[in-house]
């Protein structure tokens, strides 16, 4: 944990330019609370800057270019139940600011938080025909626990959470926090009639945030949307909503044969659906060319800061047009510097109950 500390602190207070006895003296201070202790406690100021460079690290991250925007709640204190609630509701209203979302993350405390069993704060329910299958497991939990949803392909499942040494629980968010956006297209009237919609706030809620030697396994955060992730994957993707052939035939594509190219025209056009929809709405959303020059500009400006940019190819590759784009043309190394956003080991996921 000293050598991890050393590190962080060094990097943050170089990166910050603060002088060598103000470094020094953190560092002694460290060093002595770790021999006491066992542990460290961050400065309000070490724990948004980490978690910053956290997000600058994720290689999987194609919106890096805005790491040092974030907004850090610290919320290691919150211990009973009402705080933690009107922490999470807290967090949901600045990161959807009325549809200019902003980066946000929230920090509870590293060794007794409260724990989250959710994937990401707000997500739609999976059942046997309807809603999101890659949410299955949450909503069989959020069964189990007593919650009951209305079957419909886009129920918000609820936050489900334990608080230290309580049982896991359940809890419903006020509808007027969660905004969605429904999907429709200025020149294919009809795709309306598919009732499609999605949430305005991506905020991962499953993976552990480490900074410095220290980790919390607790910090739900969020950007938001690339198009794509939406359009290609969520809607698209055979094993999730499975909508290519329904939006096709919304679109009154004749066929979906392979060298139509119907189904590619279909692809684009609802990926040209869910950006306008939303951006119709007022909530921010970015498509993959304006994602991938910005992350040219954080490339570069990593590169004036001396740091190197590590990444994950497969996943910096927008997955529509991935050719279109910067990303696909070169390598990136795929090393995991920390502070970074890990994910957990598995006996910590999954369901509490077995
Ligand atoms: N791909 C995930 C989803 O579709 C969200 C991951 C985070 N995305 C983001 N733009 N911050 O829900």
């Amino acid at each position: 944990m000293l050598t991890e500390a050393k590190n962080f602190i060094t990097q943050m207070y170089s990166e910050l330019n603060y002088d060598n006895q103000s470094l020094n003296e953190r560092l002694t201070a460290i060093s002595a609370e770790i021999t006491d202790t066992g542990s460290y406690t961050h400065t309000y100021e070490e724990l948004s800057y980490g978690a910053k460079m956290a997000w600058r690290n994720s290689n999987r991250c194609i919106g890096r270019f805005f790491w040092n925007t974030l907004t850090v709640q610290d919320a290691r204190d919150v211990d009973d139940e009402d705080t933690f609630i009107a922490s999470i509701n807290h967090h949901i209203n600045e990161a959807t600011n009325n549809g200019k979302i902003k980066p946000f993350i929230t920090i509870y405390h590293p060794e007794h938080p409260p724990k989250i069993f959710n994937n990401q704060l707000i997500r739609y329910a999976g059942y046997d025909d309807y809603g999101d299958p890659a949410e299955k497991q949450v909503t069989a939990l959020a069964q189990q626990l007593g919650w009951q949803g209305n079957n419909t392909n886009f129920d918000v499942l609820p936050l489900i959470y334990a608080m230290p040494n309580q049982p896991v629980t359940y809890y419903e968010y006020p509808s007027e926090i969660i905004k969605e956006v429904a999907i429709t297209h200025d020149q294919y009237p009809k795709l309306k009639s598919l009732a499609l919609k999605w949430y305005a706030v991506p905020i991962i809620s499953n993976m552990d945030l480490k900074i410095g030697g220290i980790t919390y396994p607790t910090a739900p955060f969020n950007g938001w949307y690339m198009v794509n992730e939406i359009a290609v994957r969520n809607f698209t993707d055979s094993y999730r909503y499975n909508l290519l052939e329904s939006v096709a035939e919304a679109l009154e594509f004749d066929t979906l044969k392979n060298n139509s190219f119907n189904k590619d025209r279909t692809l684009v056009e609802l990926n040209h659906a869910v950006y306008h929809s939303f951006k119709q709405a007022g909530v921010s959303i970015v498509d993959h060319h304006t994602a991938s020059k910005q992350f040219s500009l954080f490339e570069q400006n990593e590169y004036q800061n001396k740091r190197d940019v590590t990444g994950k190819w497969s996943w910096l590759v927008p997955s529509l047009s991935p050719t279109l784009v910067s990303n696909y043309h070169h390598g990136y190394p795929n090393i995991m510097n920390d502070p970074n956003f890990h994910y957990k080991q598995q006996e910590k996921r999954g369901c509490p109950f077995h």
